[in-house]
């Protein structure tokens, strides 16, 4: 029988440690809720790090045992992958540059070697697992050398691979010493999946203008295979927020927060920590809001969450202390006994609160500097069950290319950030209802199960299409 295995960095469960031992937290992410049927399925895998540094044999032991329960493989990186694989390629190289952050990105022939290694170390754990005939869907910029490495291995195995970032101009990644080397990684793949058009089409220009490849009608010719290249933006698992906004539970939070925040209107804003997230200059944006129409000081606060994230990169550290110091100096400046321009959470909120958050915004204010898809303007509008409520979207996350319907921004642009707020807190409710109910429309027909279901379908199809051109 063939089966499918799922390989990311990050395995949906997180295992953790605190004095009494490991523990184990499934992930709310929607990728895991989009491919749980597929690896939950009988003999289906999901391989990748548990998210935490374990040597103890026996401790190994206990996350492989506790995890096969739940059809997962863990991958266990040393201290030293951890820094130079994960903290170093992946995160100090790859994600800025992907981001076109180039200035943060750092060039180290050491990051390299530890990518390549462990990158060769996900090939093994999956070789493990697979037989040839098997299907392998690689997750993610972390794993761009995985399809090659899998490829001369298994020559006949059906192998996918989608990048949930931007896939950036070929003027970026030329910057990269070791560009040639991922696209050739990546075409180890039959299918290779992006967001936006826009992603795929700077990825087939890449292809062209470094490897010299021949492209046509998004298939790569290779000297040895045909690969697909296409485009899949990402949904989320649309009625799980839409009932869980509905339940009593999420009323009662939503309850509770509008009591305390009283007549104050609600603009909210919930991210990883990150720089590509536009969060420093989502802030001055709203102090200008406040220093242009001043009739909003004391009725409209920013509520802002900010997950902890890559905390040991140096970035993502220093960033933390601009927004502790922005906000700090924001509502000092502005605030009132009564009111608090900015609610402030560095954590991350149960699935229900986070809900709640949702329902009770009149504004999301999603303005990431670049996002490959950004899955948080959607969970907005999943939540808005009395379709009441405006999103405001930057123009550069992925998402802007389907949900048209929000009020469009570019996040350099502080003015054009400041009257859309304006906007968007005066807007009619019949207006609010329309946009909301076509991005609701939208958002909830392309769920992340739908994605999953294209994406497997037009694998297999890739598959079917590489037998006949070889058999011809
Ligand atoms: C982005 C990436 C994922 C990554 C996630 C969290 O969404 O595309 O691959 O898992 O961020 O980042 P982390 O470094 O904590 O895994």
């Amino acid at each position: 029988m063939s089966r499918t295995i799922i390989v990311s960095n990050r395995l949906p469960t997180k295992v953790q440690r605190n004095a009494e031992g490991l523990t184990f937290q499934p992930s709310e992410g929607g990728l895991a809720t989009g491919l749980g049927s597929i690896y939950r399925a009988d003999g289906n895998v999901w391989v990748g790090w548990p998210g935490l540094f374990v040597d103890d044999p026996a401790e190994q032991a206990e996350v492989t045992e506790r995890l096969k329960s739940d059809s997962m493989a863990p991958v266990f990186l040393t201290e030293a992958e951890i820094r130079d694989y994960y903290e170093g390629f992946s995160n100090s190289t790859l994600w800025p540059t992907f981001h076109y952050f180039s200035q943060f990105a750092t060039y180290e022939d050491a990051h390299w070697a530890a990518y390549v290694a462990a990158n060769q170390k996900f090939c093994e754990a999956v070789l493990a697992l697979t037989g040839p005939e098997d299907t392998i869907w690689v997750q993610d910029y972390q794993l761009l050398l995985l399809p090659e490495m899998l490829r001369k291995a298994r020559p006949n195995a059906t192998i996918g691979f989608f990048l949930h970032i931007p896939f950036p101009s070929f003027e970026l990644l030329r910057v990269l010493p070791w560009g040639n080397e991922l696209l050739r990684g990546m075409l180890g793949a039959d299918l290779i999946g992006f967001h936006t058009y826009g992603y795929m089409r700077h990825f087939l220009s890449a292809v062209t203008r470094m490897l010299g490849l021949p492209t046509q009608n998004g298939q790569i010719e290779t000297p040895t295979r045909t690969v697909l290249v296409d485009a899949f933006p990402m949904g989320i698992d649309y009625e799980r927020y839409a009932e869980t906004a509905a339940s009593e539970a999420a009323l009662a939070h939503e309850r509770t927060y509008r009591e305390a925040l009283r007549d104050v209107r609600v603009v909210l804003s919930i991210d990883r920590l990150d720089y590509t997230k536009g969060i420093a200059q989502r802030l001055r944006a709203f102090e200008q809001l406040l220093i242009n129409h001043d009739e909003w000081c004391g009725k409209v606060s920013l509520l802002m969450v900010v997950v902890p994230s890559r905390d040991q990169v140096a970035q993502y550290a220093s960033l933390k202390e601009e927004i502790d110091e922005l906000v700090g100096r924001i509502n000092a400046r502005h605030g009132s006994i009564s009111w608090n321009p900015i609610h402030y959470f560095y954590r991350s909120f149960p699935f229900d609160e986070l809900v709640s958050l949702y329902r009770l915004a009149d504004v999301a204010l999603v303005t990431p500097v670049r996002d490959g898809m950004n899955l948080v303007a959607k969970e907005y509008i999943a939540c808005k069950t009395d379709q009441r409520g405006v999103l405001i979207l930057s123009e550069r996350a992925g998402a802007a290319v389907e949900l048209t319907d929000a009020l469009l921004i570019n996040p350099t642009n502080t003015n054009q950030l400041v009257e859309a707020l304006h906007e968007a807190l005066v807007m009619p409710e019949e207006e609010q209802t329309t946009r909301m109910s076509n991005l609701q429309a939208l958002v909830q027909q392309y769920n992340v199960f739908a994605w999953t279901q294209l994406f497997m379908d037009r694998l297999a199809y890739s598959k079917i299409k590489q037998h006949t051109l070889s058999t011809d």
